[in-house]
């Protein structure tokens, strides 16, 4: 009796709420049975409209288009102006009302630009990627957008590969660990706040294993592989609750992902349980044609099919989708899958409630480029220097010492936000050399030393698109000439070498990844002088550094540093900040040694140097010339033993580790510690080591931490030969260290 009273009090309440306030399933269903099949689809289209392009301009009147309910968001449109306007052509003009989502490419900022994703991810910060996220949200939101085109997370192994600028490295683990960061960041806790914007976690998936890491190219690997080495950070951010996710370019399997059903529809909704929006990347299915999947209307069954919602650019839906309903190679439930995803992210964001949330002149006064924004680029951009090398402390400088800063990056501002900065101002970034005079007066001497390019050919390709490489009148000669007069009046020289910003990122992959070669002639020149090279380098991936390695005194990583990276790269120098960046991709030798990772496998003719048939080159080392995880500090710091609280786990319990770190130098400075954990012996054959936790931590000079870490069953356990995720028994080795080449170890048991 009292459960029936219960249950119909439970009815009641249920009708009465539903009567004040439609669930999103009821709005939206109630919304959709008013749709026709034409303004269906529409919302499937996301065309074009503004600033940037990185393919071909397929979305032509659009704003007839978003008129006619053609259009369910639109993307590279911004300002609160831009987007008004846009919105009040949906708003008043369009039968249902149905607002547009405004997307763009917030890839390392919007306005203040930070870091790229590759050098942020060097910093093993969580806690400051998700501020940088929040921030680029921030400014993203109040410049109308609610939708940004990130994180990337592909994994990639190869450097030659121009992309793994927007990334965050090789490695499964940290990869995961930035993409949950990175989604929150973005989305928040509450989508609605007029602050948080949907994230959109790309490229899905796989596309950094594109074959001698040539954009767009085939990608072929082992399901175990994928499972094991390039899901996982795609899995973090559904888990994170990424509310879209974009296809990538490549095929998986034979089949482009932009049409693989067992990748969308089977992996991604099916097994992750990922409800949110599936859009394609730019002309995705369009392409499919090249690939030789059919005609333009059979790619846009195929990937409808294969569980796509949203179509960026190629305009294939809003074309040919009434007639593949009518034909009966689509079916409408299809259709109104698709449609019913797009409308969620908008009722998410709150849209229907109020389709001008994200527009206000105010917020956009006070959001973009404040105080707080250019602060927290300056720390990123100095959390994710990486220091290579430093024989006998040539860093930091000596203020009163004469030094000469050469290189054609001294003064640029160009290139310090490097590629995906769209909305980014170049002319805010701050170069080392006006950070310089800002701090020291004009005391330093200067010599631009070389073109950043000379190469015609590479240097027409880059300016072509935007990539603004100008040569001086004078010869080459003459400045190398002229650069080596203002080394020898110094007692020391700082280079500032590297790539043009537009040498990595999207299609900027290389074949030979050295410094360009009028750059490498300046330094030997400098190095001839005899006086002591500290080498500042900018660049979006990897660089090959042997005869730099050998040559100069100190290399300093900065990577495209972001607005703020002239005043951060000045701290550091001058030992005002101490550097603790540590890599996220490994440094090859040469080209020749790519895919070079720390994760490999072991071989069953591991390198031995004293037999002939074993796994080597016979011209270098296997090893990277910086490995993962690497990177100096002006301090050093030592580690104790391992100490671990058993030595046998079960499937219940835990292991409780513990490792000292001292700080030994004579600099405050943070470590970034590192545990791996190899499975010695499996049903299949495991890495070498594998990242599982780290740790960072600020030491004062002499101070001595205990750093604990806790390990279970989930830390030991892969995907088998059948594809099961399970551990199993035996001996794992455990390794502790700063970096994933020098380590302490023990070994446990798990029974
Ligand atoms: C193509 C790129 O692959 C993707 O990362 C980007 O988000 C889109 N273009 C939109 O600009």
């Amino acid at each position: 009796m009292i459960r029936r009273i219960l249950l119909s009090c439970m009815v009641l309440i249920a009708i009465n709420a539903s009567a004040q306030q439609p669930t999103m399933d009821q709005f939206i269903t109630k919304l959709m049975q008013r749709m026709t099949l034409e303004e269906k689809l529409g919302q499937l289209n996301l065309p074009s409209v503004g600033f940037d392009v990185t393919g071909p301009i397929l979305s032509e009147d659009v704003e007839e288009k978003i008129k006619k309910g053609l259009v369910g968001g639109v993307f590279n449109t911004f300002t609160p102006v831009a987007v008004r306007k846009l919105q009040d052509l949906a708003i008043k003009e369009t039968r249902l009302k149905i607002p547009l989502l405004f997307g763009y490419d917030v890839v390392h900022g919007h306005r203040t630009i930070f870091p790229v994703p590759l050098g942020l991810s060097a910093g093993w910060d969580m806690d400051l990627i998700k501020r940088t996220a929040i921030a680029a949200a921030d400014e993203a939101s109040a410049d109308g957008l609610n939708w940004t085109f990130s994180p990337m997370v592909d994994i990639a192994r190869d450097p030659r590969w121009g992309r793994v600028s927007e990334g965050s490295g090789e490695d499964p683990y940290l990869g995961s660990q930035i993409a949950k960061a990175m989604v929150q960041g973005y989305q928040g806790d509450d989508l609605r706040k007029n602050n948080t914007i949907l994230a959109c976690v790309k490229h899905f998936a796989l596309y950094g294993a594109s074959e001698a890491g040539r954009d767009y190219n085939t990608v072929d690997m082992s399901r175990i592989r994928m499972y094991n080495e390039y899901l996982p950070p795609y899995k973090a951010a559904v888990d994170a609750g990424v509310a879209t996710i974009m296809t990538s370019f490549n095929e998986i399997e034979g089949i482009p992902a932009t049409a693989n059903k067992w990748l969308l529809t089977e992996l991604l909704q099916k097994q992750w349980g990922f409800h949110g929006l599936i859009v394609t990347d730019y002309t995705a299915i369009n392409e499919m044609i090249a690939h030789g999947m059919g005609d333009e209307k059979k790619v846009g069954e195929l990937s409808l099919n294969a569980g796509v919602d949203m179509d960026m650019v190629g305009e294939v839906f809003i074309k040919h989708g009434a007639s593949l309903v009518k034909e009966g190679k689509v079916s409408i439930a299809q259709i109104d899958k698709a449609c019913r995803r797009i409308l969620e992210a908008k009722y998410k964001l709150g849209l229907f409630e109020d389709p001008y949330r994200y527009i206000s002149e105010e917020r956009n006064k006070s959001a973009i480029m404040n105080t707080d924004k250019i602060a927290l680029s300056k720390e990123a951009a100095i959390k994710s220097m990486v220091l290579l090398k430093n024989q006998s402390q040539t860093l930091p400088l000596d203020a009163t010492k004469k030094i000469a800063f050469i290189g054609p990056l001294v003064k640029d501002r160009r290139n310090l936000i490097g590629s995906w900065s769209g909305a980014g101002d170049y002319k805010k970034a701050v170069s080392i050399w006006s950070a310089l005079e800002q701090q020291n007066g004009h005391k330093f001497l200067y010599a631009k030393g070389c073109n950043l390019i000379d190469d015609p050919a590479l240097r027409k390709r880059l300016n072509d698109h935007d990539g603004q490489i100008q040569a001086e009148a004078a010869s080459p000669e003459q400045m190398i000439a002229e650069a080596v007069q203002t080394a020898q009046q110094s007692e020391i020289i700082v280079a500032v070498l590297g790539e043009a910003f537009g040498m990595s990122g999207e299609a900027a992959s290389r074949s030979m990844i050295g410094l360009p070669e009028n750059q490498q002639t300046l330094l030997r020149a400098l190095k001839a002088t005899g006086k002591p090279i500290v080498l500042v380098l900018m660049n979006g991936r990897p660089l090959t550094l042997q005869w730099e390695n050998d040559n100069c005194d100190a290399i300093l990583e900065t990577w495209f540093g972001g607005t703020q990276a002239g005043p951060a790269i000045a701290d550091v120098l001058f030992g005002k900040a101490n550097p603790s960046g540590k890599l996220s991709m490994s440094f090859p030798r040469n080209t020749g040694q790519i895919p070079v990772y720390y994760n490999a496998k072991n071989t069953g003719r591991p390198f031995d140097e004293n037999q002939k048939y074993t796994s080597k080159y016979l011209d270098i080392p296997n090893t990277p010339l910086y490995p993962f995880g690497y990177g100096l500090s002006y301090t050093s710091f030592t580690y104790g033993e391992i100490s671990l609280d058993k030595k046998t786990i079960t499937a219940k319990d835990k292991i409780q580790v513990s490792v000292s770190v001292t700080n030994n130098g004579s600099y405050d400075g943070e470590e970034t510690v590192q545990l791996y954990i190899r499975d010695l012996v499996g049903t299949v054959t495991r890495p070498v080591k594998e990242l599982k936790a780290f740790k960072k931590l600020m030491l004062k000079k002499g101070e001595t931490k205990e750093v604990s870490f806790s390990i279970s069953v989930e830390d030991l356990k892969f995907y088998n030969n059948e594809l099961k995720y399970a551990a199993e028994p035996g001996k794992f080795k455990l390794m502790i260290g700063g970096n994933s080449k020098e380590v302490k170890e023990v070994e446990f048991e798990l029974k």
